[in-house]
């Protein structure tokens, strides 16, 4: 959800600013725009799509030391040239990029900026006006943003430049991500350590409401109170080969491709030199103690979670609810005595998430996050961590991230049995080491996948998905890859729900995808593939080894009947990635989306 990235040093900043917003398209990409400061002002640039775009219309004779880029995806306010960051007060002194969402921005214009003429329709222009209003009263920069940002309501990561002091950048964050990098004689800052990894893996995090004085050769963070505060910084463990598309086409299918290798990264990371589980004690303690587990998260994460639900429950024999996080507010389930809440995140960012942790904190509940993103916010304001081992994702359909997840959720569940001294007949790590093989002899497959993508989904407005058991959870997440990249209507239904409305929907030649890799739904599911066939469905079912017919379109390998959500989601990704191909849709960047969705 819009990313930003500064830069203050010796150097020209227009390359480290176009490249630091090509690494944070992921977070937006409708609009886009940087200002960088010289001797001769401001010089700003706005367009409305993509960086590529951008990069063309900066002119690229300017030279400045000091700047600050925006990649949007729109809150409040069209994508236009006129919406897209950054956006500058009246007069033209200041100029800011914002990520989030002030909320109160409606108030703050009626009680100070009711006399402003306003170029956008953003909320964001209303903290850029702000800021030049009560630096008009109060005659000092920093004291002005300190102000302004006392004032806010909501989310935001905010850069800005003061046209009359070269030496500084300034900088606030309140929910939204943002990172102040340190180098030598420059300073960064960005929404993600990925944007200006090629200058500096040295980063200071930003707290909630903090503002930071960036300068080139120091970096001051103070509180609203303009209290100055001490901070060490870390080194960011991301490799920058890691966020490179290399040979591959689309960051997609290299991140399909990685999957066996994410396997046996969480079999090393969780599992001691005497092929013990290794795990947080105090994760393992808090599982023990609690009588219940909510599990809350969104889109991908959340269909892992009902995987997760299925392993918990079977193997550590606990009771778990699953929670769209951004619905559990409005209907909070009559909690345990002694709960246990467990965030799933990728990104570690997810404002519904956040909003739901934040809530149960005040409630004095314990809190698990399992995510990719080690210092995110999500991992950092809960009690515990587990972490992915995924390595950056950045496509925006999520892959990696999903079977990661569903592979630290089995192990999460088998240590809890152990701990709990239950009967187990389980070795979660021999058993992930079999489906890192089998992901492999999927991904060999790509052909295949690709001609069923081209026969059954390249003309298709719909499709749907149907399983049952943890294959319905599949389907799920099944559907929601397609219709993300492709733009295909589709839906994941319960194979035994179809009669009960959804099967009104087949027609001539629609096609229905079915899953089935569990011993005791494989005659069901098939009954209900006849069903949609008899009328006029076109059927293509995706079984496991041992339970397929001759007719099945495509068989995955064998694998533990609890792990076979990780095996036969692999086949289902590459037919969502084939479809946008055939269809051709921006397979990375699809529309309206954002990687990390940092707003409510
Ligand atoms: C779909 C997808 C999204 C995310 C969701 C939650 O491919 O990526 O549905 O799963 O936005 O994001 P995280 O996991 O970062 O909280």
């Amino acid at each position: 959800m819009c990313g930003i990235v500064g830069y203050i040093g010796q150097n020209d900043t227009k390359e480290i600013l176009l490249d630091g917003l090509q690494k944070l398209e992921y977070r937006g990409y409708d609009s886009a725009g940087i200002a960088m400061l010289n001797e001769n002002g401001v010089n700003l640039f706005k367009v409305k799509g993509r960086i590529a775009t951008l990069r063309e219309r900066v002119d690229h004779s300017i030279h400045a030391t000091m700047g600050i880029g925006h990649t949007r995806w729109a809150t409040h306010g069209v994508p236009s040239e006129e919406n897209a960051h950054p956006h500058q007060s009246a007069s033209g002194r200041f100029t800011l990029v914002h990520n989030g969402v002030i909320e109160n921005y409606q108030a703050i214009k009626d009680a100070y900026l009711s006399d402003v003429d306003f170029a956008s329709e953003t909320d964001t222009e209303i903290v850029v006006q702000l800021i030049e209003k009560l630096f008009a009263e109060l005659g000092d920069t920093p004291a002005a943003f300190r102000k302004a940002m006392g004032l806010l309501k909501g989310s935001y990561a905010i850069g800005m430049i003061d046209n009359k002091d070269k030496e500084t950048f300034y900088v606030a964050k309140n929910k939204s991500p943002l990172l102040v990098g340190l180098g030598d004689g420059f300073n960064v800052v960005a929404s993600d350590a990925m944007a200006t990894l090629k200058v500096t893996d040295q980063y200071l995090e930003i707290h909630d409401q903090e503002i930071v004085l960036v300068h080139r050769d120091q970096v001051e963070i103070q509180d609203l109170s303009g209290t100055v505060l001490e901070r060490e910084p870390y080194t960011a463990q991301i490799d920058a080969s890691d966020i490179e598309k290399g040979t591959y086409p689309h960051f997609m299918l290299k991140e399909i491709d990685e999957q066996p290798f994410v396997m046996r990264k969480i079999i090393n990371e969780y599992q001691t030199e005497d092929s013990e589980l290794k795990l947080d004690k105090n994760v393992r303690q808090a599982m023990k103690d609690c009588d219940r587990i909510y599990i809350i998260a969104a889109g991908t994460s959340y269909h892992a979670g009902l995987v997760g639900k299925a392993f918990i429950e079977k193997l550590a024999n606990i009771p778990v609810e699953v929670h769209i996080a951004s619905e559990f507010s409005y209907n909070m389930p009559l909690l345990s005595v002694k709960p246990l809440f467990i965030f799933i995140s990728q990104s570690g960012e997810t404002a519904d998430s956040r909003a739901v942790l934040v809530r149960i904190k005040e409630m004095g509940h314990p809190a698990l996050t399992i995510t990719n993103v080690p210092g995110s916010t999500l991992s950092r304001e809960a009690d515990y961590t587990l972490n992915l081992y995924a390595g950056p994702e950045i496509a925006v359909a999520s892959t990696k991230a999903y079977t990661a997840q569903i592979a630290v959720l089995a192990i999460l569940a088998v240590d809890t049995a152990k701990a709990k001294c239950l009967e187990l007949d389980f070795d979660p790590m021999q058993e992930l080491a079999i489906v890192a093989n089998a992901m492999e002899v999927l991904t060999d497959q790509k052909e295949t996948i690709e001609e069923l993508a081209r026969d059954y989904l390249s003309k298709t407005r719909n499709a749907f998905f149907i399983g049952r058991s943890t294959d319905y959870y599949v389907c799920m997440e099944a559907a929601l890859k397609l219709k993300e990249i492709s733009y295909i209507q589709a839906e994941g239904f319960a194979g035994g729900e179809l009669k009960h409305g959804t099967i009104a929907l087949i027609e001539e030649g629609t096609p229905v995808i079915a899953i089935s890799t569990q011993e005791n739904v494989n005659y069901s599911i098939r009954g209900n593939v006849q069903e949609v066939v008899a009328r006029g469905a076109n059927d293509m079912v995706i079984s496991m080894k041992g339970l397929e017919q001759d007719t099945d379109a495509f068989v995955i390998p064998q694998v533990h009947e609890l792990l076979t959500p990780l095996v036969s989601v692999v086949p289902m990704q590459l037919l969502a990635y084939y479809a946008a191909l055939h269809r051709d849709c921006d397979v990375d960047k699809p529309r309206n989306l954002a990687k990390s969705v940092t707003v409510e």
